[in-house]
């Protein structure tokens, strides 16, 4: 499957979130300690960046109006979230992340 690199592990803290760009597309990414994922960069609700959100280890919010998704499962909303999160596949391959597909 074709990937593209995203990031370097080290460029994102552990229950961090930061947002990147590749192939034009951007990204928010999130280190949960025991692995990585990637969503969509703005919240579905008004677009403000979910990289200016917080991570809890399983859940992420967005600060603006505190919607919630469960990145565990697969960007479900949680709480007073009325719309999932769309996720993007991503490997770490050595000290990288990539975005598959
Ligand atoms: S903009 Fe994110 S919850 Fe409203």
């Amino acid at each position: 499957m074709e990937r593209t690199v995203i990031c370097k592990v080290t460029d994102v803290p552990v229950n961090g979130l930061k947002q990147f760009e590749s192939n034009g597309r951007k990204v928010c990414v999130i280190n949960a300690g025991d692995g990585f994922f990637a969503c969509q960069a703005a919240c579905p609700h008004e677009g403000i960046a979910l990289c200016d959100g917080v991570f809890d280890g399983e859940v992420l919010t967005c600060l603006e109006h505190l919607w919630q998704w469960s990145l565990r499962e697969g960007g479900e909303p949680r709480g007073l979230a009325a719309a999932p999160l769309e996720m993007y596949p991503v490997e770490v391959d050595a000290d990288m992340v990539y975005l598959k597909g």
